[in-house]
């Protein structure tokens, strides 16, 4: 990919892309390893600290995207906040630097291993888990995530590219990338949470095309995917857990 360093006018300065090549150093104490992905507001390499040999994962924040460093901001202090719940990367330190004459922001956190949720159900057969899975899947995501709602808080940006598999064998030890800040948390955020969670849940299973033929527990789970009916019946992660736990096959 070609980095773009868009000079809009004097003050304002956008980047695209950062393009980062293996070895290089930065700041003198980071070492870039590979390119891990990209997302709306930055790009994440892997580096290495040449002090310890630690490998870590870094977020560079896109400038027009983290205006007076709120967003990166938001996102350290959720994952400390959040610092002990398992399902979230462990946060470490906050680093600025300048790129192409440009101040940048970056995080470094855990560098976690495995596969995106989104890649990893592309190369299933037929692209789509099987019920069962599915249901492992959800189980796995919202019991990590009601150690999140149980502090009152919530992740705000669920989907498949946010979503690491780390292990896959008789259940899923996954990992949860990124959040969105919506402001303070409300019910109305933890709410959106479960909703997305059933999406994931979904789409897991192969979405509209083999939904008919689910069994009745599955579709209580996604209520044909309307908000309103998916929260009469589950308000918080806690409580989608605790129904897959305890349903029984009719
Ligand atoms: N800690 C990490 N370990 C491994 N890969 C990561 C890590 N953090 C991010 N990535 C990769 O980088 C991509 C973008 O990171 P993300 O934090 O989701 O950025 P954005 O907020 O821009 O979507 C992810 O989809 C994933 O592929
Ligand atoms: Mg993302």
């Amino acid at each position: 990919m070609v980095a773009t360093v868009k000079h809009d006018d004097h003050k304002r300065m956008r980047i695209d892309a950062f393009n980062f090549y293996p070895g290089r150093q930065l700041l003198k104490k980071y070492v870039v390893v590979s390119r891990l992905g990209a997302g709306w507001e930055g790009e994440v390499f892997k580096v290495r600290e040449q002090a310890t040999g630690i490998e870590r994962a870094a977020k560079f924040f896109f400038p027009q995207r983290n205006i007076k460093d709120k967003n990166s901001s938001f996102y350290a202090q959720k994952l400390h906040k959040l610092r002990h719940c398992p399902i979230l990367i462990q946060y470490h330190t906050q680093e600025s630097m300048t790129y192409r004459g440009i101040p940048v922001t970056f995080l470094v956190s855990d560098f976690v291993e495995g596969e995106l949720l989104s890649a990893f159900l592309r190369r299933q057969p037929g692209k789509r888990l099987t019920t069962f899975e599915a249901l492992h899947l959800l189980h796995s995501l919202a019991a990590g995530i009601e150690c999140i709602h149980q502090m009152n808080d919530y992740h705000g940006d669920l989907h498949s590219d946010n979503i690491i598999v780390n292990r896959y064998g008789i259940g899923f030890d996954v990992k949860l990338l990124d959040m969105f800040h919506w402001g303070a948390p409300k019910a109305s955020n933890i709410q959106h949470d479960v909703c997305e969670l059933v999406r994931i849940f979904y789409d897991s299973f192969g979405g509209a095309k083999h939904y008919a033929k689910q069994r009745a527990e599955v579709k209580k789970i996604c209520s044909g995917l309307k908000r309103s009916l998916i929260l009469r019946n589950f308000r918080t992660a806690g409580q989608l857990r605790e129904y897959l736990e305890t349903m029984e096959w009719s």
